[in-house]
């Protein structure tokens, strides 16, 4: 049995939170995380993130700070900075947006003014809140319009997309979005921004990693702005970028600061220049295409057991499974699972006939279980764990789901997470 790893000067301060953090740490490495928006940072990304660096203020930008005695926090900015770049081949990035929901408002703050229009994905269809949906505050201060998927194949309704943005006339169109499994189109949105005047903000919150790592095109020959969190395939910390051409740079800054934010995150920020030096390795151009096709290999193993998956499958990390046909609510089965050790979401799926707190589907990626080494061998398995979790959770069987908790920690004993105990 695995051990909480050593945190001494924590469990003398603190010994309360020492065990939770002990106990978190014992929950990740023996569980099997399924969640497509979450990973397991390196060993080096967890070491940068708690460092000294936090104690500095640092607002303003390398060079041109309001305070003193940034020597080194500027030189940390501008290694993340030009990391950035370099990966993802853009002009200019911003490593300071303390997540991505900031980082979405900070595009809407430079570049529309409240009262204005804006459009993106709707949030029951695989958007994010962040895209204008009506609860948060980008659909409260803009008039947020959303398109959709189409009922028929479950991908994005492109006619639709282009007839709202043309009759709209919004400032700003975001594209990518929080439950999508198919390949995004930016050139299409593109077109269509082009055609109605709007800032085409690419949200590549999920797929960075993909990107990064060749496994998904990249928005940035198409878009204005991308927007993207750090902390999910991209398997950095927690935290976001922004992403633009030259031209865009000035307005894009002063939105994040002074315009957001106060001082930047520095330890963020280096832990950020640190996923981005790994993820620049070759060995990560193997990582995201192995999580596509553990992705891919999955999904044939679900549909193979009668799982209906919207649009039919995956191109990406993400498989979103409506369980109407298996009679088990999602909120059922993913508490049912949890208990089976296997960590997922439950999630909307489009045009769902239940309410969003308890919904028809289930939310399931592979950028985890790859980070853990587990490849193609073992998505039969894993599959056959959710079969046999979903059916017991219809029938309420406990010993069926203990059952599957054994198999499920064996296996990742024997797959160690990076950062965790092994
Ligand atoms: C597409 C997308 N954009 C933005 C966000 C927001 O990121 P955060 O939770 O860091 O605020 C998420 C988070 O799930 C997301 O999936």
């Amino acid at each position: 049995m695995a051990l909480p790893l050593p945190h001494p000067a924590l469990a003398a301060a603190d010994p309360e939170l020492a065990a939770l953090v002990g106990a978190e740490e014992l929950l990740q490495a023996d569980t099997l995380r399924l969640i497509p928006s979450e990973n397991y940072v390196s060993a080096a990304v967890l070491e940068a993130s708690g460092t000294v660096l936090q104690n500095k203020y640092s607002e303003g930008y390398a060079g041109r700070r309001y305070y003193e005695g940034q020597q080194n926090i500027d030189q940390v900015e501008r290694l993340a900075v030009a990391r950035a770049t370099s990966l993802f081949g853009v002009d200019h990035a911003n490593v300071q947006p303390y997540s991505g929901s900031p980082a979405n408002l900070a595009v809407y703050l430079a570049f529309a003014r409240p009262g204005d229009t804006v459009m993106g994905m709707a949030l029951p269809m695989g958007g994010h809140l962040t895209h204008g949906w009506g609860v948060s505050a980008t659909g409260t201060w803009f008039r947020g319009v959303q398109y959709g998927v189409r009922h028929d194949d479950g991908l994005i309704d492109f006619d639709q997309v282009r007839d709202l943005a043309v009759k709209e006339r919004p400032k700003v169109i975001f594209c990518g979005g929080t439950a999508l499994p198919r390949t995004i189109d930016f050139a299409a949105f593109a077109e269509i921004a082009r055609e109605a005047g709007a800032v085409l903000v690419a949200d590549v919150a999920h797929i960075a990693g993909l990107i990064a790592g060749g496994a998904h095109p990249s928005p940035v020959p198409h878009v204005d702005v991308v927007s993207t969190t750090t902390h999910k395939t991209l398997r950095g910390p927690r935290g976001a970028m922004l992403m633009c051409r030259e031209e865009h740079a000035k307005a894009v800054d002063k939105a994040v600061f002074p315009g957001l934010q106060g001082g930047p995150h520095n330890q963020t920020t280096a832990a950020i220049a640190v996923a981005l030096h790994e993820a620049a390795q070759p060995s990560f151009r193997d990582y995201a295409h192995a999580v596509v096709a553990n992705a891919k290999a999955l999904a044939a193993e679900l549909l193979a057991r009668g799982f209906d998956l919207v649009s039919g499958g995956t191109d990406n990390h993400l498989i979103l499974i409506d369980l109407t046909s298996k009679d088990v609510p999602g909120k059922v089965a993913a508490k049912a699972l949890d208990r089976a050790g296997i960590v997922v979401n439950y999630n909307t799926v489009p045009f769902d006939p239940r309410k969003p707190f308890d919904p028809s589907g289930i939310r399931i990626g592979t950028p985890s279980l790859t980070s853990r080494g587990l490849g193609t061998e073992h998505m039969a398995a894993v599959a056959e764990w959710i079969d046999r979790g979903v059916a017991a959770a219809a029938k309420g069987d406990e010993s069926a789901l203990a059952a599957i908790r054994a198999e499920v920690s064996d296996l990742m004993s024997a797959h160690p997470a990076p950062g965790l105990p092994a």
